[in-house]
């Protein structure tokens, strides 16, 4: 479980960035350990019994300075909901920083890395576009919604890199997916992705026949979220093992790594 551990964590700022899509902040001592991009916390929407289990919400952004958390999250059911509506001032109880974040540590400057997010994908590619900027890499982004009231953190990303943007119904940026503009990236060294599983899949298909560096992120309904229970695990292509768990593995995987 490395240095993960559980704390209390202040909302300081809340606000609807796109439909259906929350920015929260929040600060504690907790932030001083998220220092890894990809990692996620655990968090647990409401002090009450109901919802029983924490959701897992990646790092979307950190200022080590003022311990300051930032995530983003779609509200989809009980959990997300009771978060989105969690008032500022409300402390929360959190686990993490959990899991494995995107390797960028042997990253070179003048390395060039293509970072591509689907939907709620997209946020922790914002602290590693950071990370990969400062440490003198150039970084592209590729984000995909599925309409133009969905898109958020273009102009963040837009401030790190070449930023492209794609809706399926065409009312933002290019019409298509995020795989369409691939093309158009060129002599990209490293691929950091997150998003919805036909987007990871389609990616690790269109690289299957090359050997090119990449790191998948999964989402995926965790119970524990530190490798106890058993609830998230995967299938991997590797002969000894079978299965890797999400949230103590992953949830970022190498390339080839994952069954998709
Ligand atoms: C490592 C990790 C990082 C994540 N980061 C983010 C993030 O930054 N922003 C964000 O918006 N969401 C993120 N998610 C997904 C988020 O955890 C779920 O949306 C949330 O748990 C749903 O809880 P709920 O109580 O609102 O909905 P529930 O009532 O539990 O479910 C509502 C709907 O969401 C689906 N769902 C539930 N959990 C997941 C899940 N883990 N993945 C995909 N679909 C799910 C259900 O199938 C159902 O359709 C992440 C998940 C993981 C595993
Ligand atoms: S959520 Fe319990 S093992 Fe991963």
């Amino acid at each position: 479980m490395g240095k993960s551990r559980k704390g209390i964590l202040t909302i300081v700022h809340k606000e609807e960035i796109a439909e259906g899509i929350i920015r929260v902040e929040l600060v504690g001592e907790l932030v001083k350990e998220m220092d890894e991009p990809g990692q996620f916390i655990h968090i647990r929407p409401g002090m009450g019994i109901d919802p029983f289990l924490r959701r897992p919400i990646s790092i979307c952004d950190v200022n080590l300075e003022e311990n300051k958390l930032t995530i983003i999250f779609r509200v989809e059911g009980k959990g997300t909901q009771l978060l989105a509506e969690t008032p500022v001032g409300t402390e929360v109880d959190v686990l993490g920083p959990l899991g494995q974040g995107f390797p960028i540590h042997h990253r070179q400057s003048g390395d060039h890395a293509l970072l591509v997010g689907g939907g709620v994908g997209v946020p922790p590619l914002l602290y590693l576009a950071k990370k990969l900027v400062r440490q003198g890499v150039k970084v592209t982004s590729i984000i995909g919604f599925g309409e133009k009231n969905q898109v958020f953190l273009e102009d963040e990303l837009a401030f790190l890199g070449t930023v492209y943007v794609t809706t399926i119904d065409g009312s933002y940026g290019y019409q298509g997916l995020v795989t369409d503009l691939f093309p158009q990236v060129k002599k990209w060294n490293v691929l950091y992705s997150c998003g919805p599983i036909p987007m990871l899949k389609a990616i690790q298909h269109l690289f299957k026949e090359e050997e090119k560096e990449g790191y998948l992120s999964l989402e995926q309904r965790m119970g524990c979220g530190v490798g106890a229970c058993l609830a998230c695990v995967c299938q991997v292509n590797s002969s000894e093992k079978k299965y890797k768990k999400i949230c103590s593995d992953g949830p970022v995987f190498a390339l080839e790594e994952v069954a998709l």
